[in-house]
């Protein structure tokens, strides 16, 4: 594990982000959103949570609650590709976990799960919006839709050259 606290450089980041929202405990989520995107890994380590929470006077226990009841936050580091695979009513109408066995199958992890390589991460999430061409994935930005278990093998394998 990385000594956070002794790395300046990120340290200097967390600081700046933490002066941009005014040191507020209000701004808990959208500071925890932005610190995790400017830490490898995109994830919120310990270190930084204990950090965040005794710079702007929240409780540590608070700021658990926040990174685990938000699914963009995590306190694991994730793959550079994150998977998320929506489970909401249309998309489970749909069938999604017809495609969920052939995402889970060609990663080799599970939902949760982060990939050997650390390329990908799989993850729920719920509806993103793209209800017209469920069942839908999203992978980092960008979305996949009308998904059958055939597309799955190329869609993964386009991130894997792109990423890799
Ligand atoms: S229900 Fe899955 S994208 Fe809307």
């Amino acid at each position: 594990m990385i000594d956070f606290i002794s790395n300046e450089e990120l340290m200097l980041k967390v600081d700046s982000v933490l002066e941009a929202h005014g040191y507020s405990e209000f701004k808990l989520l959208s500071i925890l959103l932005q610190v995790q995107e400017i830490i490898p890994g995109n994830f919120i380590p310990e270190e930084i949570s204990k950090y965040i929470s005794k710079r702007i006077s929240v409780p540590l226990s608070k700021t658990y609650e926040v990174i685990t009841f938000f699914e963009a936050l995590s306190t694991h580091p994730k793959g550079k590709i994150l998977i998320q695979i929506c489970k909401s009513p249309v998309c489970t109408v749909n069938k999604y976990k017809d495609v969920l066995e052939p995402i889970e199958n060609e990663l080799g992890i599970s939902v949760g799960e982060t990939s050997e390589d650390g390329l990908f991460t799989l993850q729920y999430t719920s509806c993103f919006g793209a209800c017209d061409i469920s069942p839908a994935i999203r992978i980092n930005d960008e979305v996949h839709g009308n998904l059958t278990k055939d597309k799955i093998k190329d869609i993964i394998n386009s991130y894997r050259r792109k990423f890799q």
